[in-house]
């Protein structure tokens, strides 16, 4: 278990969207409560993507039940801190039914990149992450 995991420019270098989906939630589960992930992509992966957008990025960090605590862009970099709550605080897990299709968003020639994060893809993925003021788990 860690305080701090540092994530730069690896989820970009994973070539399968579903294993990007898996990356993120193992990163939740391996990460100490109150404890901060730095996320670094190239800006180009989710401003001209045919599958992703900033905000759908940003709401699937939150659905793994992440707090997005800053934010930053350079020409070329996208740049967030992530926080996992307190013990007690950890929400539930939601993912949303189009977060696992994997279906094309922006279907204008500008969108030529092809970077997408699918959950569930390659089947279930087995992380357990601790529901709020529960004792049950969330299997996604
Ligand atoms: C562009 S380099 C970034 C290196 C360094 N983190 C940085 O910011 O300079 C991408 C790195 O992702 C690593 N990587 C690719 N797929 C990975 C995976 N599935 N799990 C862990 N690391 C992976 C590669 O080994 C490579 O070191």
């Amino acid at each position: 278990m860690f305080d701090v995991i540092i994530n730069s420019m690896v989820i970009n270098s994973v070539p399968d969207a579903g294993d990007r989906a898996e990356m993120l939630l193992k990163t939740m589960r391996h990460l100490n409560y109150k404890g901060y992930v730095f996320l670094m992509l190239p800006l180009l992966c989710l401003n001209n993507s045919k599958f992703l957008t900033k905000s759908k990025f940003e709401d699937m960090l939150r659905g793994i039940g992440f707090d997005v605590v800053l934010k930053k862009e350079t020409p070329k970099i996208f740049f967030v801190v992530l926080q996992k709550p307190a013990a007690g605080e950890v929400r539930d897990v939601k993912i949303k039914s189009e977060w696992r299709t994997g279906a094309v968003i922006r279907k204008e020639k500008k969108y030529r990149n092809t970077f997408s994060v699918v959950f569930g893809r390659n089947g279930e993925t087995k992380v357990k992450v601790k529901a709020k003021n529960k004792n049950k788990t969330n299997l996604i």
